[in-house]
């Protein structure tokens, strides 16, 4: 036991403290000269002036605040007109002509729309991620956009959550990487470039966790699971550079996650070094009164400060109270001033100083621009999951069959541009029905019929549909949620098929017509009986501006779906919260009654994390593993052979997983440590490598120290958590 113990210190020593420095891309010393030798010139009024943020409307009061210097940012400001002109208030009026900064929720795209961000997690594909991050920036900077608040990197467990839509999924390694890829793609390597936003993790931390799923519920996050589960994306971000994060509305753990010195200062700036500023929420501020943990704005403010907030989005808590908390002394002007300081840090690396305003042309030019356009049909298409293929039935084939287009989603334009749409514009949208005419080109025989509304409990139309089925050969059922369904303050008890949607999958299986379902949603939704009943099933969630033409590509066969689940999906919102990283527990879920189980519905998904079919099939073989044990510190590769044996190309995301057997607390059956995306030819085989080391089989123990502990691992590299070829190996 002593070797053990000394052992687990030496790892101790040698992989904590994880003290990161913020990579803010152009940050140094010279910065904070010039923005020390501007506080210095600054009065109490202007300093808390930079830490107000309010939505804009036009109204003379906001504009005499941009005039004198008393507003540090607007949201919700839009275009090159408006942002110019209130900017030039500003900088040409103001008595120091401090630019304001502009944010705006610029989540999958500014006007050119991508995928929802769970959608883009499905596409397992960083790299792409990142592009589409960067042009959402150069759209949005072109706008006079300077920061986004974005990405959400929130692990979300629970699908009753509306907000699961705008992350993720549920996988801390999958949520790192995807965090990365968004703040690479916004920030690039210098914020102050004419296409670049500086990003803003969000929400700063564990809103996902929210009891029962309702969201702003309360979260009750042990520090383990904080440091092992919700930080790490969060962590990634702040070392990839993020330049804002934003704290939180949830009340954590007793202390609301926007007055939560642990968190914001002990964590963030303590252990991680992060030199950037904080944002609260909307009003979250303001909302720890209704916490209960401040009796006005006044408490409200000087708590959330102090803790380690420096921006107020629109409570206005800090502009009605600091100038007298720091007169009375109560609020040192030292904690003040350096909030400030990282405010200011922001807007110089951002060039505002030197490029306060956008050039309206370059607006023109880059909205909706074709690359741009080819890349979010690009991104939907990877984002797709097919979940069910009996049959081969997809892809369908082009020429000489009657297809009936049926649902209520099948011309809609809006919906598919999912939550947080910002600047999307319906018109320009692709809907699935005119994809599908595209692609089957003119003088092709399609049937259409909407059969009920998305939400509707009346079935009059059903029948109507289903004569139309009767006439086709095959039958393409688009259902699911409309836009409104996800997203903030959207949270599902139930989350199946709304409306009479499943009535009309019903009634169309009747018809003994071949059916595939297309299902558009911001979340896994619960299909139970469609899971057996309906032969094909692709999710398609809310694709964005080009969401028609992808669906169609894979509908056709010009693309080989090759999403995998980012989320475990359940069979019933009882199974929630659900994820595949789960403990083991002491009575392991058998068939046997004395386990953990439910009477009435089996415990697994109904498709597991990091799932997802292809048009052809995968093997994995040959297995290597360059050494059967490694030291604490030590490198282990791992290679693995796979191939494509199935008759067409596709893509195939390899994913490594481990399993920490014996530890000092107890540790997941899975854990996602690794994911190659590679493209195979029919019969071509590929040897992936992977590496494991401490990062990643380290984790935080009872003590909150970051170790890796002697013992034996599994691993298994397949095509999901629930499959693949295993090996072992162990940590001395
Ligand atoms: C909202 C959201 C947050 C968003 C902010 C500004 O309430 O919680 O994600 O960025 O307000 O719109």
């Amino acid at each position: 036991m002593m070797r053990r113990c000394a052992l687990v210190l030496a790892i101790i020593l040698l992989v904590s403290p994880l003290v990161l420095h913020s990579q803010i891309p152009g940050y140094g010393t010279e910065i904070d000269r010039r923005v020390d030798e501007l506080i210095s010139r600054m009065t109490l009024e202007e300093k808390i002036g930079q830490l107000q943020q309010y939505t804009y409307g036009v109204s003379p009061e906001l504009q005499q605040m941009a005039r004198t210097g008393a507003i540090g940012s607007f949201l919700n400001v839009r275009g090159a007109a408006q942002t110019n002109a209130l900017q030039k208030l500003a900088v040409e009026n103001s008595r120091l002509g401090i630019p304001i900064l502009f944010g705006l929720d610029v989540i999958h795209g500014y006007k050119t729309i991508f995928p929802i961000p769970l959608a883009e997690a499905a596409s397992w594909d960083p790299d792409l991620a990142e592009q589409a991050a960067a042009v959402a920036a150069r759209e949005a900077r072109a706008a006079g956009i300077h920061w986004t608040f974005a990405p959400m990197v929130d692990i979300a467990r629970d699908a009753r959550w509306g907000r699961i839509a705008e992350g993720a999924g549920e996988d801390p390694f999958l949520g790192s990487r995807m965090a990365v890829a968004r703040v690479r793609g916004f920030q690039g390597g210098n914020l102050a470039a004419p296409d670049r936003v500086a990003a803003c993790l969000k929400h700063y931390v564990g809103y996902g966790a929210a009891e029962g799923g309702r969201d702003y519920n309360t979260t009750e996050i042990s520090e383990q699971t904080l440091r092992n589960i919700y930080l790490p994306p969060f962590r990634a971000g702040v070392k990839a550079g993020a330049a804002t994060l934003m704290s939180a509305f949830n009340d954590l753990n007793g202390v609301p996650a926007s007055a939560n010195p642990f968190t914001l200062d002990h964590i963030l700036r303590g252990e991680w070094g992060f030199d950037g500023f904080v944002v609260s929420d909307w009003n979250s501020i303001g909302e720890l009164i209704p916490h209960g943990v401040a009796a006005d704005c006044a408490e409200a403010a000087l708590k959330s400060l102090t803790a380690g907030v420096e921006m107020d989005m629109e409570s206005r808590c800090f502009n009605q109270s600091l100038s007298r908390l720091i007169e009375e002394g109560i609020l040192p002007l030292g904690t003040l001033d350096e909030a400030v300081r990282r405010v200011l840090r922001i807007k110089y690396l951002l060039g505002l100083f030197e490029k306060p305003y956008t050039d309206p042309k370059l607006e023109k030019e880059v909205m909706l621009a074709r690359p741009h356009l080819e890349l979010a049909r690009l991104m939907a298409r990877e984002s797709m999951v097919l979940l069910k293929n009996d049959g081969n039935l997809l892809p369908l084939a082009r020429k000489g069959i009657t297809v009936a287009v049926i649902g209520p989603l099948i011309d809609s334009r809006a919906d598919l541009l999912g939550t947080w749409r910002c600047e999307g514009d319906p018109a320009q949208v692709v809907s699935i029905l005119q994809g599908i005419r595209t692609a089957l080109g003119d003088g092709a025989a399609i049937l259409t019929a909407h059969g009920c509304d998305v939400t509707g409990t009346k079935g009059e139309s059903i029948p109507s549909a289903v004569a139309a089925a009767q006439k086709a050969d095959v039958v393409i059922a688009v259902v699911g949620e409309d836009a409104s369904m996800s997203g903030e303050a959207a949270s599902r008890a139930r989350f199946g098929l709304p409306g009479m949607q499943e009535e009309l999958l019903r009634a169309l299986k009747g018809t003994n017509k071949p059916i595939v379902a297309v299902l558009l949603a911001g979340r896994p939704l619960e299909i139970p009986w469609a899971a057996d009943n309906i032969p094909a099933i692709l999710m398609a969630w809310h694709g964005g501006t080009q969401a028609g033409a992808a669906i169609a590509d894979v509908l056709f066969g010009d693309y080989s779906p090759s999403g995998r689940l980012p989320v475990s999906w359940p069979r019933s919102a009882g199974q929630l919260p659900l994820y595949y990283n789960f403990k083991n527990t002491g009575r392991p879920t058998t068939d046997q009654k004395f386990t953990s189980r439910y009477l009435d519905i089996a415990s697994t998904p109904q498709f597991p994390f990091g799932y997802g079919l292809s048009y052809t099939r995968f093997e994995y073989a040959n297995l290597q593993l360059d050494r059967k044990e490694i030291g604490p510190g030590g490198q282990l590769k791992v290679t693995v052979e796979v191939r494509n044996t199935g008759e067409k190309p596709g893509d195939e995301v390899v994913q490594l997983y481990i399993r920490d057997l014996v530890g000092s607390i107890t540790r997941p059956v899975r854990e996602l440590k690794g994911f190659q995306r590679i493209h195979l030819e029919p019969g071509q085989a590929r040897t992936v490598h992977f590496s494991l080391g401490s990062d990643e089989l380290g984790f935080f123990n009872a003590r909150n120290e970051y170790v890796v502990e002697p013992g034996e691992f599994h691993l298994w590299v397949g095509p999901n958590s629930a499959e693949g070829v295993q090996g072992k190996f162990t940590v001395r």
